[in-house]
């Protein structure tokens, strides 16, 4: 009886930890101030062609391919159809984090 319990609570834990949001890993507060620094010259107002923070349309369809696609093209690099997004918006020395920080900001003002 007590294996049945401990296994159902096992399936329970496993439910939960793959529940939790990719987003929640990030910081949008410290996203902020990466964002301002580094992706405004070109997310703010469309230079390039880049998808302005805030225009729904734009980022719309982006935003539904989940916030772990959004990072991975931001942190390796990605050609569209509109632009190219250099990695890490130019700055080899963020880290992962740090662009899934600014990205999340990103996302959070443009939905
Ligand atoms: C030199 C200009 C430039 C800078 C700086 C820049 N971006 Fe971009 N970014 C672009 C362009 C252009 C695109 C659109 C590419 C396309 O879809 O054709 C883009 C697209 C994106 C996308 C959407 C990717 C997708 O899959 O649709 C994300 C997310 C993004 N940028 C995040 C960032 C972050 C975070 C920074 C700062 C660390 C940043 N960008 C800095 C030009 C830039």
């Amino acid at each position: 009886m007590s294996r049945i319990i401990s296994a159902a609570l096992c399936a329970l834990a496993v439910v939960a930890i793959s529940s939790v949001d990719a987003s929640a890993a990030y910081d949008a507060t410290a996203g902020k101030a990466i964002y301002d620094s580094s992706c405004s010259a070109c997310h703010k107002t469309g230079l390039v062609n880049a998808p302005k923070v805030g225009d729904k349309a734009a980022w719309g369809p982006r935003i539904a391919q989940g916030v772990d696609v959004l990072v991975e093209h931001a942190d390796k690099g990605f050609q569209g159809k509109k632009g190219t997004m250099p990695a890490k918006g130019g700055k080899a020395s963020f880290s992962t984090q740090d662009i899934g920080n600014a990205v999340t900001y990103i996302v959070e003002q443009s939905k």
